[in-house]
């Protein structure tokens, strides 16, 4: 255990005022700023998720509330962590971070609401998500990935949960939850196994030292879900899908093959088992079938990626993230 977390069990009420007061008299408290929070938006393995609205804007946020006495040490480690990548990120397809509060009990890690629900949801509720509708959220998560990477994060839990519509009625989605991103840089992290049984790629199952191709595996799984609106492995106990997923034996039934053969090729080719033969994200964006579905979007993105260099070995560090785009951070998040 480190020493600021330490300080973080042990005198949880220093927050690093200096920090948090954006220069206010008093601390800032998440419970003056706030108001209108009971409504439950989700519920996940470490946090709750509520709606809130800011005394000050009458904007409306989702808040991940992480209750400090209730994690364990690994647990306050991972959320240091998640909270600390998190709000070092900035990129239109990657959930905002607009504040960070913490006190003695809790600590409020403040998001852009996004009230379209789960891609997850949209594609149970529907019969067919269209093949067009599935290219759109599919370029829009690789972009997220290709930013990602470039500053050497992995997001370990890309799942169909966790990527969310901005409204109901709009196809403009972001990706959540970096409570399993973890620095490439960070050997050590890169031999844990983590992620969602059923996405997670084979190479993490088999405990081979991974990186970021990953996130690429995890995106294939999406697109044939997306696609097929089947379980990519079919297992009837949970033992079946580990050994299953363990091996990548992806089951390409009836309905995938069914899809026109370029989209059955994109995802073949992202869910490809070795992890030396499949593609990154720049080259996932240059598969035929996105460039026809969606040439507009596939263009943009290319030019997007072109101007952070995310092909070429990343440079970008936390630090070089104008200080405008990072809220203040109690000073335990900072390494
Ligand atoms: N910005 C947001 N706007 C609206 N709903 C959200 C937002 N962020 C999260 N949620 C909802 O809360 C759920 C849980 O959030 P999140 O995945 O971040 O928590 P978690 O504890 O890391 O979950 P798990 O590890 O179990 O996936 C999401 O699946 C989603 O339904
Ligand atoms: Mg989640």
């Amino acid at each position: 255990m480190t020493n600021d977390l330490d300080d973080l069990v042990v005198t949880q009420v220093e927050p690093a005022i200096d920090d948090l007061n954006h220069g206010a008299s008093s601390p800032k408290s998440f419970v003056s700023d706030y108001e209108d929070y009971d409504r439950v938006l989700g519920q996940g393995a470490v946090g709750i998720v509520r709606k809130a609205e800011s005394v000050r804007t009458g904007i409306v946020c989702a808040v991940k509330v992480f209750r400090k006495c209730s994690l364990s040490d690994d647990d306050l480690e991972r959320m240091r962590a998640e909270i600390r990548i998190h709000t070092g990120l900035s990129h239109p397809c990657i959930v905002p971070v607009h504040d960070v509060y913490e006190s003695e009990d809790d600590v409020h890690l403040i998001m852009e609401r996004l009230a379209g629900g789960e891609v997850f949801d949209r594609v149970a509720q529907r019969k067919q998500l269209a093949p067009e509708l599935v290219a759109v959220v599919t370029v829009q998560l690789l972009r997220a990935v290709a930013y990602l990477h470039s500053r050497r994060i992995l997001h370990r839990d890309i799942t169909l949960q966790n990527i969310m519509y901005e409204s109901q009625d709009g196809n403009n989605v972001k990706l959540i939850d970096l409570g399993h991103a973890v620095s490439l840089d960070d050997r050590e992290a890169l031999l844990n196994n983590c992620g969602t049984l059923g996405y997670i790629a084979p190479e993490i199952l088999q405990e081979q030292p991974y990186d970021a191709v990953v996130d690429i595996w995890s995106v294939g799984i999406c697109g044939f879900t997306m696609l097929t609106r089947k379980e990519p492995f079919s297992a009837a106990t949970e033992a079946t899908l580990h050994d299953k997923n363990k091996r990548g034996k992806v089951n390409y039934g009836p309905t995938f093959k069914k899809l026109p053969m370029q989209a059955q090729s994109f995802v073949r080719k992202l869910l490809t088992v070795d992890p030396k033969q499949r593609p990154n994200a720049c080259s996932a964006l240059s598969q035929p079938w996105v460039a026809q579905m969606v040439p507009e979007q596939v263009a943009a993105a290319q030019v997007e990626l072109g101007q952070y260099g995310a092909n070429s070995p990343p440079k970008a560090e936390y630090s070089s993230m104008p200080t405008l785009l990072r809220p203040t951070l109690p000073r335990w998040f900072r390494k």
